[in-house]
């Protein structure tokens, strides 16, 4: 038993580290059957700690801060934050930095634990723009970065990160303070009952649990901001990254947007395909997304290692979403972007003969983004095993 065991936590995850601390990942078919929206049940979870405690009758009264490098410190309640601002909801996928590590980790052991595909989700979160608070509270001159600190208390102190001030108050990057989720109040361990959701960027910038917003002139100093999300050389080994911390203070090796990345759902691995049917076809299918808000613009599928490729379909679930708002399906509490930015995932499909694919040994996908940023063929290993984005791969087993 751990101090959040008693919370109610779906059988179909599955443990990455064991019972502490709560790291989970749905089975990718599960996620992908879900459609574009993933359930609280099976939307992965990254916690570094035990998750802190709000019971429901104190949620209102959650306080946190804006302070630092500001003319105007703000402390303030959730209930001030939903009395005095308006609440906006938006459709934002978020995905931890070590998606797909699994495959790092078979060909050299990282620090990390093996993510498999589903590091990913996808909610309508409800909240308010961050960038309305930080004009309230009037940055200095000086003032450059946005750290932020979690409630949960870890080895290392809290949990805490930072981004760049002009992120935040960049209505296009779209960061918020969210304290619901799918139309429900943000589950304990998704953040009950603040978090901060940056869009397009790596979950691990999405601080929950939130209590301090510190507005500085240097990146935050916290370990996790120094020695968590960063993609250091390739050829920094796991014991010179442990004897050498020069690697881990240079913030040029910190991630922030995602990589273009995609994975395969159908067929899933091992999943044994039967050749002969009445379908002349096999319909392939997954998922893709790209980062900082850049959309995907195309999906290939090559079944000769590389050699020629051909043009999957997409379905965007922003265009789904603008399609629910115009026939007014969703009761109007859904908001969209005003800009073009892309802050979901999508979902890709292909029909491929069974000739094809039983002549074929495996299926590859690559996704690239409206900037041209490509899934490459090589694996980039790091000590962290995070942003891994290779084309993605899955063998073809014929059922005999
Ligand atoms: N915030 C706090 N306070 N503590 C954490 O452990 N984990 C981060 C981020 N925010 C973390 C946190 C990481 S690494 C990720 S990927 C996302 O939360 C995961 O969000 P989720 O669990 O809601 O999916």
């Amino acid at each position: 038993k751990t101090p959040d065991s008693w919370l109610p936590r779906d059988p179909r995850l599955i443990r990455l580290t064991g019972v502490h601390p709560f790291n989970v990942e749905a089975p990718l078919t599960d996620l992908f059957n879900e459609g574009f929206l993933t359930s609280p049940e099976l939307f992965y979870v990254r916690n570094h700690g035990y998750v802190p405690n709000c019971e429901d009758e104190d949620v209102l009264n959650w306080e946190f801060s804006i302070e630092g490098m500001v003319e105007h410190p703000i402390a303030m309640t959730l209930r001030d934050l939903l009395d005095q601002y308006e609440q906006r909801t938006y459709p934002i996928t978020l995905v931890c930095a070590g998606n797909r590590r699994k495959e790092q980790n078979i060909v050299r052991k990282t620090k990390g634990f093996s993510w498999g595909a589903a590091g990913v989700s996808t909610a309508l979160f409800t909240g308010v723009p961050l960038g309305e608070l930080i004009h309230r509270a009037k940055p200095k001159r000086g003032a450059r970065y946005l750290c932020m600190e979690g409630a949960d208390k870890l080895p290392n102190g809290c949990y805490g990160t930072s981004v760049k001030l002009n992120w935040a108050t960049d209505p296009n990057k779209g960061m918020m303070l969210a304290h619901a989720m799918n139309g429900e109040m943000l589950r304990p361990d998704h953040g009950k009952p603040l978090r901060v959701v940056i869009p397009g960027q790596i979950g691990g910038r999405s601080v929950k649990w939130l209590k301090r917003i510190v507005i500085t002139s240097e990146p935050s100093d916290n370990w996790y901001h120094i020695y968590d999300n960063r993609v250091l050389p390739t050829m920094v080994s796991p014991e010179e990254a442990a004897n050498n911390s020069t690697w881990w203070k240079d913030e040029r090796y910190a991630i922030y947007d995602l990589s273009t990345n995609s994975a395969i759902a159908q067929p899933a691995h091992d999943q044994q395909l039967c050749l002969v049917g009445s379908e002349p076809v096999y319909r392939v299918r997954g998922y893709a997304y790209g980062g900082g808000g850049r959309r995907v613009t195309r999906v290939e599928i090559t079944l000769d290692k590389g050699k020629t490729w051909r043009l999957a379909n997409i379905d965007y679930a922003e265009d789904r979403y603008r399609e629910a708002r115009r026939q007014n399906l969703c009761g109007g509490v859904l908001d969209l972007w005003d800009h073009e930015a892309s802050f979901c995932w999508c979902f890709w499909n292909l029909d491929i003969s069974l000739e094809e694919l039983g002549q074929s040994s495996d299926i590859f996908v690559r996704a690239m983004d409206e900037s041209m940023n490509i899934q490459p063929r090589d694996m980039y290993w790091s000590v962290l095993g995070m942003m891994n984005n290779p084309w993605y791969r899955v063998t073809i087993t014929k059922e005999n």
